[in-house]
């Protein structure tokens, strides 16, 4: 079973993925996450990467491609997480699961008007250790400032300037709206609604996931 998550910035993607991952059996792929460790970690990929990240723009489909590539395991159930970004993206990883007798069951679009996007972006910190996603109001953590899962002082990302973030949420229109009718096309798109609670929005999600995982299982078998 191969997800996509899809949806504008700080839609909830990775707040859901992590909720959702290891209950549905999904190992979670977020390219954000990769690139944003490749960064830390001063890699040419992450040099590279960073000029396009500090402007909110997308980082070149030919290196993103070869990172996944790099990164996919053979039998895994993927929950891709913003990822494909566009349709040479989403082509590229028809064929990168094509060779492995995969396709992608389903790709669910989170739907989430701009002011509760720009909203949510701004109080959220992250945590530079493990990747975890808190909000200031909504998710905080439980010590101010410190994640709860490894202690590391939360921060800001520095994509979430609000000029960035508007130049993030252009590209998301300009760019990744191709990769929905990609997958409409196929009959493959689910739209749910990501402004409610996070817990309506995991109920939502684990249900439509369960009914893609029913029926890819109905066809190979
Ligand atoms: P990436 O890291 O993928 O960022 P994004 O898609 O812009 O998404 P975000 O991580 O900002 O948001 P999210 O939807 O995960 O929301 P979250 O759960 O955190 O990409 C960053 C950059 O890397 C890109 O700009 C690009 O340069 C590059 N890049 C990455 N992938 C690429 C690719 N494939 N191709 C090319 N370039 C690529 O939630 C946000 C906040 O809201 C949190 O504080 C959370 O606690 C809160 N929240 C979540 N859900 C709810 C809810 N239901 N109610 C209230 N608050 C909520």
């Amino acid at each position: 079973m191969q997800a996509v998550l899809l949806g504008p910035p700080g839609s909830g993607k990775g707040t859901q993925a992590a909720a959702l991952a290891d209950r549905l059996g999904f190992q979670h792929l977020a390219t954000g996450d990769i690139l944003r460790e490749e960064v830390k970690n001063k890699t040419k990929l992450g040099m590279e990467a960073k000029k396009f990240m500090e402007k909110g723009e997308l980082v070149p489909d030919k290196l993103i491609l070869e990172m996944v590539s790099s990164h996919l395991k053979p039998d895994v159930a993927y929950l891709w997480d913003g990822f494909p970004r566009t349709e040479e993206q989403a082509v590229g990883l028809d064929a990168m699961l094509a060779v492995r007798n995969l396709s992608v069951d389903v790709a669910v679009l989170l739907e989430v008007p701009d002011a509760i996007i720009i909203r949510r972006i701004s109080g959220r910190l992250s945590c530079p250790g493990c990747g975890a996603n808190y909000h200031r109001e909504t998710l905080p953590s439980k010590k101010e400032g410190v994640c709860d899962r490894c202690g590391t002082r939360l921060e800001a990302r520095t994509d979430d300037r609000p000029e960035v973030v508007a130049r993030r949420l252009a590209v998301y229109r300009e760019q990744t709206s191709p990769v929905m009718r990609y997958y409409e096309k196929q009959g493959k798109l689910v739209r749910v609604n990501g402004d409610q609670p996070p817990e309506n929005v995991t109920a939502k999600l684990a249900a439509v996931f369960e009914a893609a995982k029913g029926k890819s299982q109905k066809v190979d078998g």
